[in-house]
């Protein structure tokens, strides 16, 4: 059974002057548990609605959303959200070690207990000696950093990340996505992952989903078999990544201009 079923998903905003606007139409994906999966797609195709709908955050016009078999209509427990803006999603008045903490509040672990997780995650996602900085004390890497050992504290079943290093600069990005693949490596956690940004996410999946312009639809479904621990050098540099890369960008310029 998968972990994560979307069926049939449209979502339609309604304009101030009545217009409607169709930013997803008719998604539907299976994501198997401990998969690493993307949608790539241009920017405005409606890649965040998309998110937003499976995390139960915005009611889709038609379709359904079904995790571990059953239907859900708010957001459901096991799916944590990690967004592009970790700068605004962190507590600015909680250290490093408050806002991992707080994952785990939630969970109601005991306090000594959280501590000794807090502690681990934040070694996890290499933050080690910055427990007790402040966000604001921190460049945004390592803030997205944060941002990940808090989502991680909730133990999702699957982490939805919404383009969570679109506005880093290019080297942070690379070390970030290396991070998240040990960490996935390491957690077994699903990842659902969404990025315009075409070789993040080959470098990155399992199963890659092209969506069109908008109304976005899927325009392919890609199985990416490089062996993995990948490497931001070697895999690049394979031929047949190049060729992906062709393939979905030439996938999306034909489904209406860029
Ligand atoms: N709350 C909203 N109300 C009206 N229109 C919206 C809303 N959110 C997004 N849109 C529109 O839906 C389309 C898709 O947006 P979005 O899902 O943010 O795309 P992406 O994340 O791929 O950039 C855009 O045209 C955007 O203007
Ligand atoms: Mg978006």
């Amino acid at each position: 059974m998968p972990i994560l079923e979307v069926q049939r998903l449209s979502k339609s905003y309604r304009q101030l002057g009545g217009e409607t606007t169709v930013a997803i139409e008719n998604i539907s994906c299976q994501i198997e548990s401990g998969e690493f999966v993307s949608f790539v797609g241009p920017s405005g195709c409606g890649k965040t609605t998309l998110l937003m709908s499976i995390a139960g955050l915005t009611v889709p016009s038609t379709g359904k959303i079904i995790v571990n078999g059953r239907e859900v209509s708010g957001p459901p427990p096991n799916l944590v959200l990690v967004f592009q803006e970790f700068n605004k999603s962190l507590f600015a008045w909680r250290s490093v070690l408050g806002n991992v903490r707080f994952g785990l509040e939630a969970r109601r672990s005991r306090s000594r207990d959280a501590e000794i997780k807090a502690r681990s995650l934040i070694d996890l996602v290499g933050l080690k000696g910055f427990e007790n900085h402040y966000p604001w004390e921190l460049s945004g890497g390592m803030q997205q950093r944060v941002a990940i050992a808090r989502a991680l504290a909730y133990e999702p079943e699957v982490l939805l990340m919404d383009e969570p290093f679109g506005s880093l600069d290019a080297l942070t990005r690379l070390e970030l996505e290396d991070t998240l693949l040990r960490l996935w490596a390491e957690l077994r956690t699903t990842i659902l992952f969404i990025t315009h940004d075409i070789e993040e996410a080959i470098y990155l999946s399992d199963r890659i989903w092209v969506l069109s312009r908008r109304p976005s639809r899927i325009v392919e479904e890609l199985r990416i078999d490089f062996p993995r621990p990948r490497d931001q050098v070697t895999t690049r540099a394979e031929g047949r990544f190049m060729e992906l890369r062709n393939h979905i960008y030439q996938g999306i310029s034909n489904h209406g201009p860029l």
